[in-house]
């Protein structure tokens, strides 16, 4: 069992944040709900425990507040703004409402290094969120960091090993925040950098065992990052008792049902059903132009035929997902944070409750670049784990207007070419995502003595960090001159190609 550094979660939105903090240090972490039994907390032997941040006030009755025995454990504890609250109030100090609700950005002066400052610099930009803050010291405690509005913006009482933190170090915007976590870990509770991935992929793999026993459990395979990870250990996990399904919804790129076959066979060898249902989306979709309503009428489609083979199965239990924690924390609207996506998604969460089946998430509390390094552990290749995200409804919202084989054909054919052309370019990975998009707008063109009158292409490339802002990538013009070039030449039905300028916001990344 490696070291563990217990995270108790007080309902703060970067309490995940701070827990991938500790495991990119290579340091166990678990976290827990605040009000955990502190015979639980015992019984995991932690070397260290972290109380996060929480949107409730330490004044208001009723607030969470986590065992007082926590303290008497005799192992270091980091309070982080509430969590230092907290540790102000429980351990006899004075927290008071503040005139001014300190958020954002403010500058932190270092008074006294001690062990957390070690090494770093004394005066640090920090992030804060706080509406309260500690007036009076507790007795043991002194101040080792102030910032404008508060003088005990990091407290120690070096000698029981508590800490607290009025900011987050945990959240990119703080200055060596990153380094002020390592000291607690390593400075403070003498950790050892001794888990990694595998012991991750160990963990996971005993309590998915633990959690479904004897029983089947479907996953819906799309082929992208997540589905395809979560196949692949929850297959280490539980082998043949696992089914994925793929729904070939006709939506789908150039080759692209083969493509996620071919990874299925050479990567995650269990059991695969492939839904072969473009007929029945496509005959829905006839006709159908209003983006909202073709969303609509994908996400009902899709959970029909998942739900039929599923049927066709019989005896299934569980439903595993791909969910990422970016997912979990996008339907939580606290400011700062990604907020929900604006358009309505199809994804599996959406079945319908009559299947009863229970949720098997195991990448619940991974962000997306773990769950890449996860997936390169499970020894799934880059062509997976770099792969652009891709959209739930496909090119279902990529053809603009009414959706038909013909129009689904010139887009296929384009994507690809420009798809290829980044790859071979060195572009593809630098992108957040790149595609092409076709628009039911007719141009009037030559091709040698002929004169055309064919549909546009619109490259669209952007780059981003989590999809809610995004910006027009600058491809280089020789770049985009050969894109298209070649899709005017190579694909019959366009003769037209133009480079989407736009950001997010306003605009979206989709076009629909
Ligand atoms: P927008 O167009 O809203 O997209 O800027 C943000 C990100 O979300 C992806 N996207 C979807 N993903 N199902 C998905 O799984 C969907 O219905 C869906 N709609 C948009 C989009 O590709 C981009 O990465």
């Amino acid at each position: 069992m490696p070291q563990t550094i217990i995270v108790l979660d007080f309902g703060s939105q970067y309490t995940q944040v701070i827990a991938r903090r500790i495991r990119e240090a290579n340091v166990y972490s678990k976290v827990l709900p605040f009000d955990t039994g502190i015979k639980e907390i015992k019984s995991l032997n932690p070397v260290g425990v972290v109380l996060s941040g929480g949107p409730a006030s330490v004044l208001t009755k009723g607030s969470p507040k986590p065992n007082r025995a926590l303290f008497k454990l005799g192992v270091p504890v980091l309070g982080i703004c509430y969590g230092l609250q907290l540790m102000g109030k429980l351990l006899d100090g004075e927290v008071q409402k503040s005139q001014l609700r300190e958020y954002g950005r403010s500058n932190l002066r270092v008074v006294r290094k001690g062990l957390l400052f070690k090494n770093i610099s004394s005066s640090l930009t920090v992030w804060n969120s706080h509406g309260d803050c500690l007036t009076a010291l507790p007795s043991g405690f002194r101040a080792l960091a102030e910032t404008e509005n508060s003088s005990f913006a990091a407290i120690e009482d070096p000698k029981r090993k508590f800490y607290g933190l009025q900011f987050h170090p945990e959240v990119e915007h703080s200055e060596s925040g990153i380094e002020i976590i390592r000291n607690f870990l390593f400075g403070v509770c003498k950790c050892k950098a001794d888990w990694d991935m595998g012991d991750f992929i160990e963990s996971s793999i005993r309590s998915i065992r633990e959690k479904v026993g004897q029983k089947r459990v479907i996953l819906g395979l799309s082929g992208g990052v997540d589905s395809s990870v979560a196949a692949a250990l929850i297959h280490k996990a539980i082998g043949k008792q696992l089914t994925c399904i793929f729904v070939d919804n006709g939506l789908l790129r150039l080759n692209e049902r083969e493509e996620v076959i071919k990874l299925f066979r050479n990567h995650i060898p269990g059991k695969l059903k492939v839904a072969a249902a473009a007929a029945r989306f496509l005959k829905r979709l006839r006709g159908v132009s209003n983006p909202e309503t073709k969303r609509k009428i994908i996400g009902k489609t899709f959970i029909e035929v998942f739900d039929l083979e599923v049927t066709k199965l019989g005896d299934v239990d569980f439903l595993a997902q791909g969910t990422l924690y970016p997912d979990v924390i996008e339907s939580v609207p606290i400011g700062g944070n990604p907020a929900a996506l604006i358009k309505s998604h199809h994804n599996v969460g959406g079945l319908p409750k009559k299947m009863k089946l229970s949720l098997l998430e195991p990448l619940r509390e991974l962000f997306k670049d773990e769950v890449r390094k996860l997936g390169r552990s499970l020894g799934l290749p880059d062509s997976v784990l770099m792969r652009h995200p891709f959209p739930g409804p496909g090119l279902g919202v990529r053809v603009i207007g009414d959706i038909n084989q013909q129009r689904l054909k010139v887009l296929r054919e384009a994507d690809a070419i420009f798809i290829n052309e980044l790859h071979k370019s060195g572009w593809y990975g630098k992108l957040w995502q790149a595609f092409c998009v076709f628009l039911p707008v007719r141009s009037v063109g030559v091709m040698g003595d002929e004169r055309t009158y064919e549909n546009v292409i619109s490259l669209r490339a952007v780059t981003s960090s989590d999809a809610m802002t995004a910006d027009w990538a600058r491809l280089p013009d020789s770049l985009l001159r050969k894109v298209s070039n070649r899709i005017i030449n190579e694909v019959k039905g366009a003769n037209r190609v133009v480079y989407d300028i736009s950001s997010k916001p306003p605009s979206t990344i989709e076009w629909e």
